[in-house]
């Protein structure tokens, strides 16, 4: 059985990543989209926030899974016995620190390899970090991220949370 890790801090999960998972779940026999506890400092969303929009989101599908993982991603794929790191790669600008990472975890553990996927072009410019300034400044996010997460960046904002 072919399967694949898909790592990130998904703050929020955009249509970038539901792409990336989309052609993932039709390349490999199950998909783990792994979001890491401490990936990022001062999230927007708590994990368990971003852990229930990416399953609404995944449900969609009969072949991947959520979960949440501590520490090592290398020690994830170990528990998981999974050997691929899946990762979205969006333009040059991805290149220096994705190829930093994925030697590192290369290192950490040869038997897990790193598979890079292109980004859709229509979707190269979208992050979460676009997101959520977007949203911050009162833009459209509609067709950057899925609905149901669309109207949580907006709760966010009418509750008067800084974003
Ligand atoms: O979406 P992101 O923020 O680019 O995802 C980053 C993530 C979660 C893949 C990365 O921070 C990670 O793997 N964290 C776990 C810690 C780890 O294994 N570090 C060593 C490899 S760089």
């Amino acid at each position: 059985m072919r399967s694949a890790v898909y790592p990130g801090s998904f703050d929020p999960p955009t249509n970038g990543h539901m792409d990336l998972i989309a052609r993932a779940s039709r390349l490999y026999d199950k998909v783990v989209v792994a979001l890491g506890r401490n990936s990022i400092k001062n999230p927007l969303f708590s994990v368990e926030d971003r852990r229930r929009m990416l399953e609404e989101e995944c449900a969609r599908f009969g072949n991947v899974s959520v979960e949440v993982f501590d520490g090592l991603l290398v020690d994830f794929c170990r528990a998981q016995r999974i050997e691929v790191i899946l990762r979205g790669m969006r333009a040059i600008s991805d290149f220096e620190k994705e190829f930093q990472m994925a030697l590192t975890n290369r290192t950490l553990e040869p038997g897990v390899e790193t598979v890079f996927l292109p980004t859709s072009a229509d979707l190269m410019f979208v992050s979460s970090s676009i997101v959520r300034e977007i949203a911050r400044l009162g833009g459209d996010v509609s067709r950057l991220v899925p609905d149901s997460v669309a109207r949580k960046l907006a709760a966010r904002l009418s509750a008067g949370v800084d974003i």
